[in-house]
């Protein structure tokens, strides 16, 4: 299916979460566009079976695995050294897709670093990414004389996390009843933040384009994450749920995810539905100008990114 559309080429591609689901797929559309592709995974035997699955498919064999965690600093780090040593003329396209979230009804996971795992993955993780490699992307854009593209992937989870300064300093709300789901909710307001970061990002990278795409229920064993009640439900009925919840195809996303890279004279720091329309969670912390610029301080001050 990823063959059937017109993909825009670009040079040098980094895909995080490249090794599964989503991220796959659009390595896998990439490679077949002629990219030099690097997928990005923890797990390296999930990412170096995905590597080879990607050049087995697309015949393209410019397609590299990277050990990192995007939710360390220290991960960061070490992959954006990486990157800018192995993309000569710098990287055309910046796909931020990694994400995570804990199927657990109560508990939370926190990072060496102290962060939430879900905020640090989906949050501060390719806030880092993008502004650890700006230099890389602006470079592209000097080569090719188009705004370089960052991409990344929001939820429809979004919808229900309005964000607060309160929230921002603690996003598990305080009180036991709170306590239960709230990694579900940490996930929508990762997600919302992160929508909150490409609007700003783009304000301040007016070189390059960055754009979210809000994809709905995918088939991807995602939610099967870490463990928990819902988790082991998930994994044991995964296809019945899909079929239930409509879920779309992994590749139907990549293709929708390439297309916006390939649309000219997107709004910059927008996020899209599916059918390519805007999108944006409702809320006053999204509405009002004021509130956007005082959470954007406390994001800056909490994940240490600046
Ligand atoms: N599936 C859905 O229904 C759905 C709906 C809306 C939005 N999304 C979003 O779409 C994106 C992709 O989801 P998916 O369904 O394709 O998930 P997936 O199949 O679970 O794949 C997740 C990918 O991210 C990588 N990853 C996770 N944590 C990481 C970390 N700390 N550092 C580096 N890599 C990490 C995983 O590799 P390792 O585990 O080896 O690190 C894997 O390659 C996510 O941002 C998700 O929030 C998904």
């Amino acid at each position: 299916m990823f063959r059937e559309i017109e993909h825009p080429q670009f040079k040098h591609a980094l895909v995080t979460g490249g090794t599964k689901g989503i991220g796959r797929e659009i390595a896998m559309g990439l490679a077949a566009a002629g990219t030099h592709v690097i997928i990005v995974g923890r797990n390296a035997e999930t990412g170096r079976e995905a590597q080879k699955i990607v050049i087995d498919q697309t015949g393209n064999p410019h397609v590299i695995f990277l050990a990192h965690n995007i939710s360390s600093a220290a991960g960061r780090r070490e992959l954006a050294s990486k990157v800018r040593e192995i993309t000569p003329g710098g990287l055309d396209l910046l796909v931020n897709n990694a994400g995570f979230t804990s199927t657990k009804l109560l508990g939370r996971e926190f990072t060496a670093d102290g962060h939430d795992l879900i905020v640090a993955t989906n949050l501060f993780g390719p806030m880092d990414l993008t502004r650890q490699l700006h230099g890389n992307l602006d470079e592209a854009s000097q080569r090719t004389g188009e705004r370089a593209h960052v991409l990344g992937i929001s939820s429809t989870a979004a919808n229900h996390a309005e964000i607060t300064t309160a929230s921002l300093e603690d996003p598990d709300f305080h009180g036991l009843l709170n306590r239960f789901f709230a990694n579900k909710r940490i996930y929508g307001w990762s997600k919302r933040a992160y929508n909150l970061a490409i609007a700003k990002h783009a304000e301040l990278y007016p070189d390059i384009q960055i754009n979210n795409l809000n994809p709905g229920v995918t088939d991807t064993t995602f939610n099967q994450g870490a463990g928990g009640l819902v988790g082991l439900i998930n994994k044991r009925f995964n296809r019945t749920i899909s079929r239930l919840r409509n879920a779309v195809p992994p590749e139907v996303v990549a293709n929708t995810l390439l297309a916006l890279a390939a649309t000219p004279d997107l709004p910059n720091g927008a996020s899209f539905n599916m059918d390519l329309t805007l999108w944006e969670p409702r809320g006053r912390d999204i509405a009002d100008p004021l509130l956007r610029q005082e959470l954007w301080r406390v994001i800056l001050r909490t994940s240490g990114v600046h």
